[in-house]
């Protein structure tokens, strides 16, 4: 069978990876994929939101069945316009992907649905959002409604912030907004927790723990992602069934109400207060690093399961994970994420051993002339699979010293909370 992954980061490299050890797929191709996924898959050049050269070139070239890594490309519709050329694709419809698309979408099916979530306000104006702030105790959130990359959320300390935070959103820094979205803080921790659906059926796939700030002890800005590790300190069997049943399983039935249904990864992102769990925001894909932290636990054809849920027949896929942790480190350019320089030459890759249980996914990469350049925030993911984590920590900071890429940073507390 032949796949094309949509995506070029991380998360699309370890997709890559392990289809590449399917028995069930014999040609990859990645659109238009990183210096890392030319391993496995033949990089395509094409962007990403042109759909129609996307659909002429599978066309073209037979390919059996695409997977779609990122929330863009989902949100805009690409489910439904391959589908419509009787293209298989994994990945849920335009309508499901409003889940990530649209926070104010997802807030009025928890109120619906009575899934517990941030009590919340949502205002068509700012002086209606001020009349409110006026009100509020503090921190308050203060949220985009579409999809920001992950910057349309603020954290607000006092009234002055929120109204900024107003300000900056009905002013168009993420685009047109009607509406903005105003929510209780919650204070808690945080895990992503990970379902495979095939519209019939769902399957739970992991949970990990994030680390979005850019510096140690989980302080500064938001960035996509600086390390992960799998599972979740907090995951139990106890608070699963919660999170299937308050959260997961009234999400996919109000998808049916408005006759649609789930097909592809939805990850929640939970805050956990007293056991208790809270959904933040619903993505439609995997987590980025998530995926890569998670993937290299999978002890099944990886292949077989994406097949069987593009076929309806998720209820029969064998899915077997490794009895062991995994942590993921992030190696990014020195200025994410903010302003930082493409092009820096990555030179020792190649000269890096690694052991059967260790992997280097490849993000903001380019491969020029049988060389490697950052092309990108963040560069390249360490991810190790052991009984260990603190073990896998240190061997994942040696080999990134070793690597020794002048251009950049990591942070080294990555999973303090379990390991500490
Ligand atoms: P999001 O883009 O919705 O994932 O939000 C980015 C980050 O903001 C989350 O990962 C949380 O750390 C934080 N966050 C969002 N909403 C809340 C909330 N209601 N209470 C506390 N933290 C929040
Ligand atoms: N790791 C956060 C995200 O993928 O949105």
């Amino acid at each position: 069978m032949k796949v094309g992954i949509i995506g070029s980061g991380g998360r699309e490299h370890a997709i890559c990876h392990a289809l590449s050890k399917s028995n069930k797929i014999n040609k990859i191709y990645c659109f238009p994929g990183n210096a890392g996924t030319e391993s496995f898959a033949e990089n395509i050049n094409i962007d990403i939101t042109d759909f129609k050269e996307i659909k002429d070139y599978v066309l073209d070239n037979k390919i059996d069945l695409i997977i779609v890594g990122p929330e863009k490309p989902l949100v805009e519709g690409i489910v439904d316009y391959l589908e419509k050329y009787k293209i298989k694709v994994f990945g849920p419809s335009k309508l499901a992907s409003q889940l990530e698309g649209s926070k104010i979408f997802t807030k009025k099916l928890c109120e619906k649905y009575k899934i517990p979530t941030a009590s919340f306000g949502i205002f068509n104006s700012s002086n209606k959002a001020n009349l409110f702030l006026d009100k509020c105790t503090y921190p308050i959130v203060v949220k985009a409604d579409g999809l920001a990359a992950g910057k349309g959320v603020y954290i607000c300390e006092n009234k002055i912030k929120a109204t900024q935070a107003v300000n900056e959103i009905f002013g168009g820094k993420f685009g047109e907004a009607k509406e903005v979205l105003v929510e209780e803080f919650l204070d808690g921790e945080e895990m992503s927790f990970f379902i495979i659906s095939d519209g019939k059926t769902f399957r739970t796939f992991g949970t990990a723990q994030d680390h979005k700030r850019v510096h140690e002890g989980d302080k500064g800005k938001n960035t996509g992602g600086m390390g992960a590790y799998s599972p979740s300190r907090l995951e139990s069997n106890e608070l699963n069934k919660k999170i299937l049943s308050k959260i997961i399983v009234p999400t996919l039935k109000g998808l049916e109400s408005i006759n649609t249904n789930f097909k592809g990864f939805l990850y929640a992102g939970l805050m956990i207060i007293n056991n208790e769990p809270f959904l933040i925001e619903y993505n439609v894909r995997m987590g980025d690093p998530e995926c890569q932290t998670i993937l290299p636990k999978l002890k099944s054809d990886f292949g077989d399961i994406i097949i069987s849920s593009v076929n309806t027949k998720l209820d029969k896929a064998i899915i077997e994970w490794y009895d062991q942790k995994s942590l993921c480190i992030v190696l990014c350019s020195k200025g994410y994420p903010d302003q930082y320089q493409n092009n820096v030459e990555i030179k020792n890759l190649k000269r890096i051993f690694l052991e059967q249980n260790e992997f280097i996914f490849h993000a903001g990469t380019i491969a020029k002339n049988y060389k490697i350049f950052s092309n990108g925030g963040r560069v390249l993911n360490f991810v190790i699979r052991s009984n260990d984590l603190k073990k896998s920590r240190n061997k994942v900071i040696e080999l990134i010293n070793d690597l020794n890429w002048n251009n950049g940073f990591f942070r080294k507390d990555i999973g303090y909370k379990v390991i500490n």
